[in-house]
């Protein structure tokens, strides 16, 4: 029987909680989660996909509060049950002190927190108990509760063993504690149309606790580090007027660009590269970070690779590519401009072996990165290639650039137009970029797609 899920959008900036939350539901109920990290991914998920059963959100989120996205809510009539789930206490909230949510989850406490939300909105007269409680897969024993495969690929290993119902009252166990679950084995269930397994009730209840606390210690190890995320935001804004860069273009890229901080301040080395990049303002690497970021993310979506791994993808490249600029001599842009435009016959030899090195030296760090997609050190590998062959370090032509690294080279070689526009203060001229990436190496394959592209992209140099 087709059974009738709950429809749940959650709203939480740190994906580790909504991970955390996501498997406290699918414990208790059938439900589609849809996921959004902010006040304004929110509304857009709202938009798309109409309404929703219930909404559970965080309180303190980067950009837009839980209690403005349910001032929101209340403004245009919208009466989902909403549940906020946060460390503050509810009272100090002073929206809810007027307008109190359907219900109030403190954290830590998530797991007993969820059970007894699902308490209340089974036994509401308003949520008369539907097919959602039934669930995909039945309970032979009060000691177990499923757990999807999807959330058993986001925890990669499994927390606690594993069993599957082989009918009859009998369950099979078929993986122990500890065991990695990697894209094979859910590919494995998948093509058998199990979407659940079952995991002992305890032991996943200890799991979640374990694992709040775990992300709670860490955010508040990391709340005074002086990156944070308030002064990215107002740096980011500033680089991104300045350069003008479309509202709409801001807003496609700005989450990418967040998960990319993210990411990358969990990186020994790289987090101190970060901190330098933010702490001297408005940097040329900080620069190419946002700002071709921003073109790259704009131009992908045009050319229909739309997805949110492929902003990350290409966000993370604009943080990482030049990384290793700064370790080299030829740091200064004016060393820079020596090199770039040449041919690598047209440099010394010195010179051209310390730039090339940074191509290497970047990429070869992104490949440390166990928890990011492998492409990421393919674009910058390419950064410097360019369709005619004329690029560096490989010399590489366009059949062999991948898709991203030619949006993402292209990207480069705009910001740095763009950058030079301003130093000679002069206006955006799209005519003389153009003829400049043309006559540039960039007159093939996808380039050229991309350049008849970028004639659309509605920039408001200020
Ligand atoms: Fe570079």
């Amino acid at each position: 029987m087709q059974s009738k899920n709950l429809k749940i959008l959650l709203i939480d900036d740190i994906e580790d909680v909504r991970q955390v939350i996501q498997l406290c539901i699918e414990t208790e109920v059938d439900a589609e989660i849809y996921e959004a990290s902010s006040v304004s991914e929110a509304k857009d998920k709202l938009e798309t996909y109409k309404s929703f059963d219930l909404i559970i959100s965080d309180q303190n989120m980067p950009g837009g509060l839980g209690s403005d996205f349910a001032a929101y809510l209340k403004e245009v009539n919208n009466q989902t049950p909403f549940v906020v789930c946060t460390s503050d206490p509810i009272e100090s909230i002073e929206f809810f002190n007027e307008n109190p949510p359907f219900f109030y989850i403190q954290k830590p406490g998530i797991s007993d927190g969820i059970e007894e939300l699902f308490e209340k909105y089974k036994s509401s007269p308003a949520n008369p108990p539907g097919d959602y409680l039934k669930g995909e897969v039945e309970y032979i024993s009060s000691q177990h509760v499923r757990i999807s495969i999807k959330s058993l690929l986001n925890f990669k290993k499994c927390p606690s063993d594993i069993f599957i119902n082989v009918g009859q009252s009998k369950l099979i166990k078929v993986l122990n504690e500890g065991d990695n679950f990697d894209e094979s084995d859910f590919e494995k269930y998948l093509n058998k149309s199990i979407q659940y397994l079952l995991i002992d009730k305890n032991a996943i209840k200890d799991f979640i606790r374990n694992t709040e606390r775990e992300i709670l210690d860490r955010l508040k190890n990391t709340a005074n580090e002086p990156n944070d995320m308030g002064a990215v935001h107002t740096l980011l804004t500033t680089t991104w007027t300045e350069y003008g860069i479309p509202k709409s273009t801001q807003k496609l890229t700005d989450l990418a660009i967040k998960q990319s901080i993210n990411t990358l301040k969990k990186n020994p080395k790289l987090g101190s590269f970060l901190k330098s990049i933010f702490d001297s303002g408005q940097s040329y690497l900080q620069i190419r970070a946002t700002v071709t970021s921003s073109i790259a993310c704009w131009l992908a979506q045009r050319m229909g690779w739309k997805s949110d791994i492929t902003y990350y993808k290409l966000t993370m490249a604009g943080f990482m590519h030049d990384y290793y600029l700064e370790k080299i001599e030829i740091f200064t842009l004016e060393d820079i401009n020596k090199v770039k435009g040449k041919k690598p016959s047209q440099i010394g030899a010195k010179l051209l072996d310390q730039y090339i090195s940074h191509i290497y030296e970047a990429a070869k760090i992104a490949q440390t990165f166990t928890e990011i997609p492998p492409e990421i050190d393919k674009i910058i590998l390419e950064h410097h290639e360019k369709p005619d062959g004329s690029g560096m370090p490989r010399g590489i032509m366009h059949s062999q650039i991948s898709p991203l690294g030619a949006v993402f080279a292209l990207s480069g070689e705009i910001t740095d137009y763009l950058c030079k526009l301003k130093d000679e203060q002069r206006e955006y001229d799209y005519d003389e970029i153009v003829e400049f990436l043309l006559s540039n190496g960039y007159d093939l394959g996808v380039s050229k797609k991309l350049i008849r592209a970028f004639k659309e992209f509605d920039i408001n140099f200020p």
